[in-house]
């Protein structure tokens, strides 16, 4: 059966590696990332937006896990990634998920522990964990767009009374990541927090760290996006070091959805300009799959660490 984070976590924490969170939209993703899990022997996070239960359903992104599951043998959890209210936490973990993120960043910070708890009590009476945010990070957080300049680190002085009050599992942080391929200006020089992620560490002892908005944007997929069609200039993500540190601190979970997205769509547009004729998707899909398969292979050994284990 689908796992919680729980164990995953602990091992993690106290291994000075992360758990990878790939965000899932459809079949070839799921395949992609759990036959690179299966190869490495590593644990996996394979988590859902409110966006991807919308394209894909519910139904078929469960059931589609499930057949992963079936296939590896590896330890999984199945999550709700930026969970916007009560409704949409509850109905995925009445719905078979294991795991849940409130996001509730945007909120105050007393509403934000009013919601957190009550997302965290349903949950826990039904054996699933949850993720709380505190800090809002630039970018697009599915239909909230928050600008560079209204982006808030997380404060250090916040972190224990919203993990005492309201009973989260773990914690997403911002501390200068963002979402979407576009992280960074170009000329500016990637930076993170970890002065603040050292102090959060410091308040909340063994206790796991969240990062989002993390993907390197790996440049090899975005040049062949650009060389196959397509106009991504000036796509930037956070250095693979700056991640690679991040996990041997409190960070246990990783969350990446941008890089899969880009070199699924290297391997299709790459099939394109060489096939133009094709028109059956399992010829540009099989390549596309391989991307993501090689991509996730390379995250969970010289990113996230969390191979063999
Ligand atoms: O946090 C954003 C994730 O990349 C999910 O994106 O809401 O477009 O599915 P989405
Ligand atoms: P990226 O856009 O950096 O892949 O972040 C994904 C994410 O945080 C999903 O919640
Ligand atoms: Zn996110
Ligand atoms: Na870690």
């Amino acid at each position: 059966p689908l796992v919680t984070t729980r164990e995953m976590f602990k091992k993690a924490y106290e291994g000075g590696y992360a758990i990878g969170a790939f965000n899932v939209n459809n079949m070839e993703i799921v395949q992609g990332i759990t036959e690179a899990a299966k190869e490495e022997n590593a644990p996996l996070i394979l988590q859902v937006s409110a966006g991807a239960r919308k394209y894909a359903k519910h139904t078929y992104l469960t059931h589609l896990v499930q057949a992963a599951l079936e296939d590896t043998d590896l330890p999984i959890a199945l999550h709700l990634d930026h969970g916007a209210d009560f409704e949409i936490c509850k109905s995925c973990i009445d719905g078979g998920f294991t795991s849940v993120m409130i996001d509730g960043s945007h909120h105050s910070f007393k509403d934000n522990i009013e919601l957190t708890k009550r997302v965290v009590d349903y949950a826990h009476s039904k054996g699933v964990v949850v993720e709380g945010e505190l800090g809002q990070l630039a970018g697009i957080e599915d239909d909230v767009n928050v600008s560079a300049e209204n982006a808030s680190y997380t404060q250090p002085e916040q972190v224990e009374e919203f993990v005492k009050s309201t009973g989260v599992d773990s914690l997403a942080i911002a501390i200068g990541t963002s979402h979407g391929a576009f992280k960074f200006k170009p000329g500016q020089k990637p930076q993170l927090r970890f002065d603040i992620l050292k102090e959060i560490e410091e308040r909340l002892p063994n206790f796991p760290i969240v990062l989002h908005g993390a993907s390197s944007v790996i440049p090899k997929y975005v040049e062949i996006i650009n060389k196959n069609g397509g106009n991504l200039a000036d796509a930037i993500g956070i250095p693979e070091d700056m991640l690679r540190e991040a996990a041997k601190m409190a960070v246990c979970k990783i969350n990446i959805d941008s890089d899969l997205r880009l070199a699924l769509t290297a391997g299709i547009r790459e099939h394109f300009t060489a096939h133009p004729d094709h028109f059956d998707p399992r010829q540009y899909l099989t390549p596309a799959r391989s991307y993501i398969k090689e991509l996730v292979k390379h995250k969970l050994v010289h990113v996230l660490g969390c191979n063999g284990k």
